[in-house]
């Protein structure tokens, strides 16, 4: 009997670590109807401020870090001075004693960066002290490099964007949020090519890109949503799928939102924050049952070791 306590001690000391925090908020219904009042659906969401103006959006992937767009930050020494992180914002003119502002500690851009093509529009950006968690405020899981994101998937992208290209969103500038369905690289660039646009790019929708949107447009990410979330569910989390990067108008026919692809920068991104955990996701991994990211094991098959020692010590 006395082993019972104890099982339950350990297990107790253990449960945090063994919960994924991520990914999970506290009051949204996965295929459920969005619930667009609450402010609680979308906690990873985070404005970018410079000189106390929103510029981008970002999600918050971990206590002290948010991914968002490199495209954003032209002018990062600048921009690290005198930028702001706004967490735990639903309504950005109206915001409530759920808000955290942080400052910046630094901006990382991903190396291949080219403003030209977009390719490698992706950045870290360090908080200067770690976030605490709330209902308002969490982080969304990232894939790692293998994962496999249905087609199918009703995915969302949020932000405080232009409602329409030139048209900005009305005070008190509340999060919108769009469900678009994901659509791969060869599917888009075909679209592309079939769509008239100036300038006719040519296979614009390079390695590392993702497109989501409707073919009969309509539905998309717009100016001032960079760095934004494209999440997706996968396996019972929200997972980041893609951030947003670039669009020849907004809701055109034919021209979905291009998104950069985050399993592709998986890898780079564990090697700023070493402690980065990523969730597998479609069984995309090579490997059954573990995968890897950089040579480090997941913590799943710990969790279901873990979880066969606790029922046993409990029979
Ligand atoms: C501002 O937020 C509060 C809740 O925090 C809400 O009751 C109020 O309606 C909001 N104001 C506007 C203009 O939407
Ligand atoms: C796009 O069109 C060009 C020729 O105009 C062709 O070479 C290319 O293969 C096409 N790409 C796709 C993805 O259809």
């Amino acid at each position: 009997m006395s082993m019972v306590p104890f099982s339950l001690a350990v297990w107790l000391l253990l449960l945090p670590v063994l919960l994924k925090v991520c990914g999970k908020p506290a009051q949204r219904i996965m295929g459920g109807e969005p619930a667009p009042s609450d402010g609680l659906s979308w906690p990873w969401q985070v404005s970018i401020l410079y000189r106390d103006q929103p510029i981008c959006g970002g999600a918050l992937i971990a206590e002290k870090w948010v991914l968002s767009a490199a495209h954003c930050f032209p002018n990062i020494k600048s921009q690290t001075t005198h930028s702001d992180v706004v967490l735990g914002a639903y309504q950005l003119l109206n915001t409530s004693s759920n808000t955290v502002t942080s400052d910046i500690q630094q901006i990382i851009l991903h190396p291949t960066y080219d403003s030209d093509s977009s390719r490698g529009d992706i950045a870290l950006v360090e908080l200067k002290s770690p976030v605490s968690f709330t209902k308002y405020i969490l982080p969304i899981c990232l894939p790692e490099t293998s994962a496999k994101f249905s087609m199918e998937e009703s995915c969302y992208v949020t932000g405080w964007g232009d409602i329409q290209p030139g048209v900005e969103l009305p005070p008190p500038l509340t999060l919108q949020e769009v469900k678009v369905p994901l659509i791969d690289r060869e599917k888009c660039n075909s679209l592309f090519n079939a769509t008239q646009h100036e300038p006719q790019l040519h296979n614009p929708v390079g390695p590392g890109m993702i497109c989501a949107g409707y073919q009969e447009g309509g539905k998309d990410s717009c100016q001032g949503d960079s760095g934004g979330p494209l999440a997706c569910p996968c396996d019972g989390h929200w997972v980041l799928a893609g951030v947003v990067s670039w669009g020849i108008g907004c809701g055109r026919p034919g021209l979905p939102g291009v998104y950069s692809s985050t399993p592709f920068y998986a890898t780079w991104i564990s090697q700023h924050i070493p402690n980065m955990t990523f969730v597998t996701c479609g069984k995309g991994g090579t490997t059954s049952g573990k995968s890897e990211v950089n040579g480090r094991e997941q913590n799943y098959p710990v969790v279901t070791l873990l979880l066969v020692f606790f029922t046993l010590t409990l029979l």
